[in-house]
């Protein structure tokens, strides 16, 4: 059953009862009040704002307090956020306080607006994590998401600065910005006026979203009607007393005269306070809660893939989602496996192929080597047989000579008066062994 359906059912069942006597369930809003007292509170303010613009004089002041402070230079290398969180008690309400400071933003080159959203999103995603885990402890988390952005203008008088516009746009979908005209005794009533309107018409031509004080609620409606009107506001923070009559007010003295810091013909310090402290605080967290963590979360469940409907708006729970979200893992794993099987598979048959193509290369290659082998094996037996016979004359023509040598010896024993005739004809003999030999 839709849930406009539901809903309408459960009214037409539902009926007005008398009750015959006091209950106690009236005391539900008390019971409310005395655990929010007891569990304490959390606000979060970021301070985005050049170095010196008077942003720690301006907290000192809204506090009426000094909160520990460490002046920042103007060659800081990059934009840095430095949180500090304190402590705070007034009756019996506990505050824990936590001031951060863009140090270093609008310095020289320093102009990068991106580690202020990192800041803001990383607090979200602290705060989702802790949501997700299965053992939650909300009740005493520290929350620091950012529940308000008091972005300090420079009291130019001219226009707002375009990294002002930039940076404003960047952070208008994830915190609540109150714009301030910082050290506002530095520009005349006239010129403020004019500025202000400046101001206000280029955030508005340029879609920036500013926090408006909520006019839903009839208690707070008429004053954050008219507040709406003063901002931006313009203020003066100090935390030097001086004696305006015979009363000590917080204030700026100057040769000329005196500012006063809570007098609000001087400056919007009361509109300030009033309305970030006094009046909207709870709503500041709540818009935080409710409008800013909650776009966060939305995107960052989408990304991961959760919805809330499927296809044809119909509705899909959180476990569907998962079990689709499971399958549809699986299958995937499933497909890479078979494909990395079938790289493998493809593989191993290129590596066979190419191992028997050099196999066969291998293989030519000792046949070749074979052949050659045998070639001139053949050769050199062709060699050793024609030497073989070429020893064989050599030898028979070794015999002959021999013989005829014996024979002229012999030939020679049997006529020693013919020595001189027979000594030429051994010459001679000689002669012919030495060339046959030869
Ligand atoms: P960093 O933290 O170093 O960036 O500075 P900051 O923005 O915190 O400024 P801080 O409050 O330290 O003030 C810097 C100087 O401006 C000090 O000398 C203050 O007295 C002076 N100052 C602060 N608020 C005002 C103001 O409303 N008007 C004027 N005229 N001077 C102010
Ligand atoms: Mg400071």
């Amino acid at each position: 059953m839709a849930a406009p359906d539901l809903e309408r059912r459960l009214k037409e069942e539902m009926r007005l009862l008398a009750l015959g006597g006091h209950v106690g369930f009236d005391s539900l809003p008390d019971q409310l009040v005395s655990k929010s007292i007891s569990q304490g509170f959390s606000f979060n303010i970021l301070c985005v704002g050049e170095t010196g613009i008077g942003k720690s004089t301006l907290m000192n002041t809204l506090f009426n307090t000094i909160f520990e402070t460490e002046e920042s230079g103007h060659y800081e290398t990059c934009v840095r956020l430095r949180p500090r969180t304190y402590d705070l008690q007034e009756s019996n309400v506990h505050l824990k306080l936590t001031i951060v400071d863009a140090v270093g933003f609008g310095d020289q080159i320093n102009k990068d607006e991106r580690p202020i959203v990192d800041y803001i999103d990383t607090q979200f995603e602290n705060y989702l994590q802790e949501e997700l885990k299965i053992q939650r402890s909300l009740f005493d988390y520290h929350d620091t998401r950012i529940h308000v952005c008091l972005y300090f203008i420079t009291p130019t008088g001219h226009s707002l600065k375009s990294l002002d516009l930039v940076t404003m746009k960047k952070l208008d979908s994830k915190v609540n910005i109150i714009p301030i005209i910082a050290k506002a005794d530095t520009i005349s009533k006239s010129e403020l006026h004019k500025f202000k309107n400046k101001i206000m018409s280029e955030l508005e031509k340029n879609g920036v979203q500013i926090y408006q004080f909520p006019t839903d609620d009839e208690a707070v409606a008429e004053i954050n009607a008219v507040m709406n009107a003063h901002l931006p506001f313009a203020v003066v923070g100090s935390t030097d007393e001086v004696k305006v009559g015979n009363k000590l007010v917080r204030a700026r003295q100057y040769p000329w005269g005196v500012v006063q810091v809570e007098n609000e013909s001087h400056c919007d310090f009361v509109k300030l306070r009033e309305m970030l402290i006094r009046v909207n605080m709870e709503d500041l967290r709540e818009q935080t809660h409710s409008r800013h963590y909650e776009l966060y979360r939305r995107h960052k469940l989408e990304e991961m893939g959760f919805q809330d409907t499927a296809a044809e708006s119909k509705p899909i729970s959180l476990q569907e989602t998962y079990e689709t979200r499971r399958k549809e893992f699986l299958c995937e794993l499933q497909k890479k496996e078979e494909e990395m099987r079938q790289m493998f598979v493809n593989k191993v048959k290129e590596t066979e192929l190419e191992l028997k193509e050099k196999e066969k290369e291998l293989h030519e290659r000792f046949e070749t080597l074979k052949r050659t082998h045998q070639e001139e094996k053949r050769k050199v037996e062709e060699k050793r047989l024609q030497l073989e016979e070429e020893k064989l004359a050599f030898n028979r023509r070794k015999a002959a000579v021999e013989a005829m040598q014996a024979q002229a010896f012999q030939a020679t024993s049997q006529q020693p008066l013919r020595r001189d005739k027979d000594k030429k004809k051994t010459s001679g003999w000689s002669s012919i062994y030495s060339v046959t030999i030869s």
